[in-house]
């Protein structure tokens, strides 16, 4: 049997082309059970699993629990807000607390990056890494791609524009990982200000406008404005951002070819998204949400086989 490199799901960085494939594979089985009156599989009857959420989610959460129900895994929630967190307990003993008590696999979101590969050096556990800062968010980049497979056939040769935020979006990085990991290639568009210096080291087009990267796309990922991540002013208002970078449906009805809007959520409708352009033909942003759920269960089940 088949099975991954790496014990965590960290980020896509660490892992293979092969890996993707493989839960690619994995996550297409999952998702006929999931089409089916049944929806469950007894695959991770023995396994229980934390989803330990030091910040906010909805999607991610959810997706990650249904996921884990899905293959009758054991479930605990834990959220840092009405914790002892606020007692002053550190996070390396949070998590050993949460280990005492049997559980095997450990989902965590943080708002500091790197604080999953921390504990991967610390704990016994599978760790699943559902968003750790500005850094990587491997989940969501994996039911991206496997949501333009789905719809395109292959990602391989696909030309993808990520557009907004991408100073502060971890979407965004995992997504650069894992299109080039698949060979697709990768542009980047938003306000310069909003672009990390660093960026066309990562091997990516930068296009600051638009049109122009709609223009040249197959598929376009936009993002939102991580405004909570916002120290100071990156641009003058929400109002100017949505004037240059606001997509609406008339811009993509203009175009004269056919392109693959997509979505992490939330979207701030009327910001980056018109409703009209969110609700389009063109939009596959429920097709994500749903696959995101095959994505996780076949993440979850290919790490308990590693152990
Ligand atoms: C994203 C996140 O939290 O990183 N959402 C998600 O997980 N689907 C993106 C965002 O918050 O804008």
């Amino acid at each position: 049997m088949q099975e991954l490199s790496v014990r965590h799901l960290l980020g896509i960085k660490d892992i293979t082309p092969q890996d993707i494939q493989l839960i690619f594979e994995t996550a297409d089985n999952f998702k006929d059970v999931l089409n089916r009156p049944i929806k469950k599989v007894p695959s991770l009857r023995d396994i229980t699993i934390a989803n330990v959420f030091f910040e906010n989610s909805t999607r991610t959460r959810l997706s990650f629990e249904l996921a884990e129900k899905r293959l009758s895994a054991d479930v605990i929630n834990f959220s840092s807000s009405g914790s002892s967190v606020k007692k002053g307990e550190t996070l390396l003993d949070t998590v050993n607390n949460i280990l005492a008590m049997k559980v095997d696999m450990i989902v965590m979101r943080h708002s500091s990056p790197g604080a999953p590969h921390f504990l991967s050096k610390y704990i016994p556990a599978n760790i699943v890494n559902a968003g750790d800062g500005t850094h990587e968010h491997p989940t969501q980049a994996l039911l991206d791609s496997f949501s333009i497979r789905e719809r395109l056939g292959e990602v391989a040769g696909k030309k993808v524009v990520i557009i907004g935020d991408i100073l502060h979006s971890r979407v965004a990085l995992s997504n650069i990982f894992a299109l080039q990991k698949q060979g697709a290639e990768v542009m980047v568009c938003g306000p310069i200000t909003l672009l990390p210096k660093y960026i066309k080291e990562l091997g990516v087009k930068v296009e600051t406008d638009v049109r122009k990267a709609l223009a040249w796309c197959d598929v376009a990922n936009v993002l939102r404005i991580q405004l909570e991540r916002q120290q100071m002013k990156y641009f003058p208002s929400l109002r100017e951002y949505t004037l240059y970078y606001g997509i609406d449906k008339k811009m993509l009805d203009s175009l004269n070819k056919e392109i693959v809007l997509m979505h992490p959520g939330p979207i701030n409708r009327g910001v980056e998204l018109s409703s009209d352009a969110a609700d389009s033909h063109h939009s596959i942003i429920l097709n994500q949400v749903e696959n995101g759920v095959a994505i996780r269960m076949a993440v979850l089940y290919l790490l308990a086989q590693r152990g």
